[in-house]
């Protein structure tokens, strides 16, 4: 009897496992997919961004039919970047239905990460609050190869063949204008064929493609004679099988592809070379590559795609930061500031960065300098320069940040490449630091005022679009010299009164600086220049007059070109920037107000009269005629540290 039980028992288990498998055939989980390991801050509008560029998106694959495309709610408070791929062997039906699969998968895989990628055979989906269409080889890329080796056909023909079908794929998908390849490889002496396919995301450069293309190649060159592979990597997919995974009417013609390069060439030699020397080398040579490539599998079991799964700040040796500097030479030196002097730096990889050698080594800043560093390298925004590392155990304390080739803004303004900004470009610059800025306010889990926000901290990337420098270090400095290291040249310059002149501290001070920046750029001017008619009037006083005499146009740099921008457009930033530099503080707007000002239609002024500016004169006296404040010597003004508040 207890046997009857047994075996009932038995059978039920394994129905339900059988039911288990099953079902899990039917939902397959993604080939490839990762998370960002930050949520994102305002889930509500993230998540309708994120939905409605997947919408869009979606409209593209089934109404226009494309195989690829993105996506962005760029213009936002909380950005949003989406990019899709379908293989081109798909139909438009079968595209539609990985895409949705693909983003329901995002979501139930990543909930409410602020970046998330799926790879599947067939398609592949991701989004990120930045930009990344450009970037096609990221760390994390990996190959992996079938776990069943091909039967019933010569092992060393197999491999050649996949060998032929990659390498020309290799070759070829870069030239090809849409990027996509699928090729078939008879496999000789047998009635096998081989099945490949390569495509690269449409928004990288050939080059990159060809980047993507050789590491792909490297992953999985040395799966066979595993009966097939797939290469993943950020912005590239290549794959091989022994079996049809696309109709053979769907296959593309590489020969003119080809021809430019010298793969012919090379399958002579190789043929050459087997047959001359024969089949004893070629064996031995496999065993190697077969040793080897399983080293190197073990070793690619990396998971790190991109932007979406990023990792603490790397601790950084002291003296391989001081020979990557030249020990800090005059010639490697970028800049020099309040918290300490920056240098170009070369290290091992040979990626070039910027180190920060910070002027102070007290026990207080040593002690909280980890916790901090852990801080900041946790702040990611497109708008904000990354922290990627420190140094802290050597005779300095060193920060590691990202490299800008472009320098601080101040060189476009008034340096060496004076006039050679656009006026989309500098409306650019000043959106994406109210951006940045807004992010420190008001986004991330601790608010941070930066305190300094001037053209020297605006740094510029590749395309013009700014980060902000320098930002949540204000608590490693000397109290003493908190704020009071602003040079008082005849004018407060960038720093707010009630800050220079009180110490009170809230991040309507940097919605001050952030004004008078504005101005800088829209003038391509020195707030602390007088200006040629009254050389008693800074920009900020300057500019007030014209905006009462309704004469805007007048501050507007005469390097632009006055059919790039219209009154309206001028008037409406300079207006902004006059709101921002009002006092009292509480007049002023926070920056996600900027924000959206910068980014809708209409002047917003027009019910709400602008209040005049505090003006500052050399004599550090206030001159506010509606309330005549009493003069107030700088030096007494104290500072409050309680930069950093928690949320
Ligand atoms: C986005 O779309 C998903 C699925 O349709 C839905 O569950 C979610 O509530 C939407 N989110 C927002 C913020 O609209
Ligand atoms: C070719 O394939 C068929 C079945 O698909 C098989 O019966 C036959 O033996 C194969 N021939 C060779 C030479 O492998
Ligand atoms: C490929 O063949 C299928 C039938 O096998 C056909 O429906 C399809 O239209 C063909 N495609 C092309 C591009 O010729």
């Amino acid at each position: 009897m207890k046997s009857w039980w047994r075996m009932i028992v038995a059978v039920v288990a394994l129905a339900l496992v059988i039911e288990s498998v099953a079902s899990q055939q039917q939902n397959d989980p993604p080939l490839n997919s990762g998370c960002s390991q930050y949520n994102a801050s305002n889930t509500l509008e993230f998540f309708s961004n994120l939905n409605t560029t997947l919408a869009n998106l979606r409209r593209e694959i089934t109404v226009n039919r494309t195989y690829f495309g993105t996506q962005q709610q760029a213009r936002t408070a909380s950005p949003v970047y989406t990019m899709f791929q379908c293989r081109k062997y798909l139909s438009t039906a079968d595209c539609a239905s990985c895409f949705d699969k693909a983003a329901l998968d995002i979501r139930s895989i990543c909930r409410l990460a602020n970046g998330a990628r799926v790879i599947n055979d067939d398609c592949f989906l991701r989004y990120e609050s930045n930009g990344f269409y450009s970037t096609a080889t990221a760390l994390g890329n990996a190959g992996r190869c079938n776990n069943d080796t091909i039967r019933n056909s010569s092992t060393i023909n197999f491999n050649v063949a996949v060998g032929d079908a990659l390498s020309n794929l290799l070759t070829a998908t870069p030239r090809i204008k849409s990027y996509y390849a699928a090729i078939t490889e008879k496999v000789l002496g047998s009635n096998t064929t081989v099945y490949a396919v390569a495509q690269c995301a449409e928004t990288v450069s050939e080059l990159e493609c060809q980047n993507c293309m050789n590491v792909a190649y490297e992953n999985i060159k040395s799966c066979p004679p595993r009966s097939g592979a797939r290469a993943i990597d950020a912005g590239c997919f290549m794959r091989y099988a022994n079996t049809p995974f696309f109709a053979s009417n769907q296959t593309t013609n590489l020969k003119k592809y080809l021809n430019a390069g010298g793969s012919s060439n090379k399958k002579a030699i190789i043929g050459g070379v087997a047959v001359g020397i024969g089949l004893v080398l070629l064996l031995l040579a496999l065993l190697l590559w077969y040793i080897l490539s399983r080293k190197k599998r073990v070793a690619q079991r990396g998971h790190i795609l991109g932007s979406t799964e990023l990792q603490g700040p790397v601790t950084y040796n002291y003296k391989e930061l001081k020979s990557a500097t030249k020990n800090f030479s005059e010639e490697y030196k970028l800049g020099e500031g309040g918290s300490g002097d920056v240098y170009k730096g070369i290290v091992k990889s040979g990626n070039i960065v910027a180190v920060k050698r910070l002027a102070l080594s007290t026990t207080k800043a040593k002690a909280s300098f980890e916790s901090e560093v852990r801080l900041i390298s946790n702040v990611h925004h497109r708008n904000l320069i990354r922290l990627l590392g420190c140094s802290s155990k050597g005779p300095d304390l060193l920060l590691v940040y990202e490299y800008m080739e472009n320098g601080s803004l101040d060189r476009f303004l008034y340096g060496g490449k004076r006039g050679t900004l656009n006026w989309k470009q500098r409306f650019d610059i000043i959106f994406g630091t109210a951006r940045g800025l807004a992010y420190l306010h008001e986004q991330f889990h601790v608010r941070i005022i930066h305190r300094d926000i001037k053209p020297g901290n605006i740094l510029l990337d590749d395309e013009l679009q700014p980060k902000i420098a320098d930002f949540g270090l204000a608590r490693l400095l000397p109290e003493d010299q908190s704020h009071l290291n602003t040079k008082f040249a005849g004018t407060l310059g960038y720093t707010a009164p009630e800050y220079a002149l009180q110490g009170q501290l809230s991040e309507k001070v940097d919605t001050y600086s952030f004004g008078v920046v504005v101005l800088e750029i829209v003038s391509g001017r020195r707030c602390s220049d007088t200006n040629i008619e009254s050389d008693t009037d800074f920009l900020l006083e300057y500019a007030w007059k014209l905006h009462e005499n309704d004469m805007h146009l007048k501050l507007v740099d005469d390097t632009l070109d006055p059919n790039d921008y219209t009154t309206e457009d001028a008037k409406k930033i300079i207006e902004i920037a006059l709101m921002c530099t009002q006092s009292p503080a509480s007049l002023r707007p926070t920056m996600s107000e900027v924000v959206v000002l910068l980014s809708s239609d209409d002047r917003p002024f027009e019910q709400r009269p602008l209040s005049k500016p505090t003006f500052v004169h050399s004599e550090n006296r206030i001159r506010d005629d509606s309330s005549n404040t009493p003069p107030q010597s700088v030096s007494n003004a104290t500072a409050s540290l309680s930069e950093f508040v928690g949320r």
